[in-house]
Formats: C-alpha cells, sequence, structure tokens
C-alpha cells in the first residue's frame, strides 16, 4: 500500500473488493468480516488516494488547538475538500481520529510522516513544498524537541543541559 500511494502514477494503497474477497478466502473466513475491519480503521483505504495522502486529526485536543483551521487552509489552498483527491493526483486529504501525538497538537499525518505543532501557515507551506517535490522536515514546525514542553525542559534540567537537550 505505503509503494502505491508513493508510486509514480499516484493512485495505491488502497483495496479492492475482489482483494478483499481473496483475503477472507485465504484466511477462511466470510467476505464481511474482511469489510468490517477494512470499513473500521482509517488505515484501510477502500478507493485510490493521491501521491501524499494528507491524515489531519481532528480529535479534542488537536481541535482544541486549531484543527479546523488546519484542514480550512489545507481545503482552501488546494481548492477541495476532505474526502476528496486534487485533479493532478497528488493530494487527499482524509480526517482521522487521534494519531497519538497530542502534545504536539495541531497535526497531520502525510504518507508515513508526522507534521506538528502546525499553523496554517505552515501547513500550506508543506503542501506547497510537497508540490513541488521539495524535501521539508517532518516533526515538529516550531523546532522543539520531540514533546518536550514549549518552554523547554520543566524538570530535570540539569540533565537536559549536560546531555545537550535543553
Ligand atoms: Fe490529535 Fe491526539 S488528538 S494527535
Amino acid at each position: 500500500g505505503e509503494d502505491g500511494a508513493k508510486a509514480d502514477k499516484p493512485y495505491g494503497g488502497w483495496i479492492p473488493r475482489a482483494a478483499m474477497d481473496e483475503i477472507a478466502r485465504i484466511v477462511g473466513q466470510p467476505p464481511v468480516r474482511v469489510y468490517e475491519v477494512a470499513t473500521f480503521y482509517s488505515m484501510y483505504l477502500l478507493a485510490p488516494v493521491g501521491k501524499y495522502l494528507v491524515q489531519f486529526c481532528t480529535t479534542t485536543p488537536c481541535w482544541l488547538c486549531g484543527s479546523s483551521d488546519i484542514v480550512a487552509a489545507a481545503e482552501k489552498h488546494l481548492k477541495i475538500h476532505m474526502g476528496e483527491t486534487t485533479k493532478d493526483g497528488l493530494f487527499t486529504l482524509m480526517d482521522v481520529e487521534c494519531l497519538g501525538a497530542c502534545v504536539n497538537a495541531p497535526m497531520v499525518q502525510i504518507n508515513d510522516d508526522y507534521y506538528e505543532d502546525l499553523t496554517p501557515e505552515r501547513m500550506v507551506d508543506i503542501l506547497t513544498a510537497l508540490a513541488e517535490g521539495k524535501d521539508i522536515p517532518a516533526g515538529s514546525q516550531t523546532g522543539r524537541k520531540c514533546s518536550m514542553a514549549i518552554k523547554g525542559p520543566t524538570t530535570l534540567k540539569e540533565l537536559a543541559e549536560k546531555t545537550g537537550v535543553a
């Protein structure tokens, strides 16, 4: 799936109905069991997606930190809405539940990478860079290390300085 999403022809990374039926045959289960899994989890896609699958976390912590503005900026920039793919096949927008990076909210996952501490402007910068084939660093977009407190270490400060984290 990942290879498909990143392929030159930018459609891939999805499971057609025929493949689900074949999976059911292989594992010896009724097809509906496979459909249940594939339609429940957002990691399984039932239709082709763009080269870049942009998954917006809109769960409460990200929402409180402005994920609605991040979504709006991306939709306006790409001129598509959630669940749609740009005509050039580059981007598909999708909304997902918590991706486990709440402390660096708001965030999105694009293919295998997390982009965190986003602003609407930074979201547009990222989309522009990807469209131009430029490398853009993943992780926190404000430069903070991992999930460290925004204003730097609050505990074990001496150790943080000693180890070069702070
Ligand atoms: Fe967005 Fe958890 S709420 S990563």
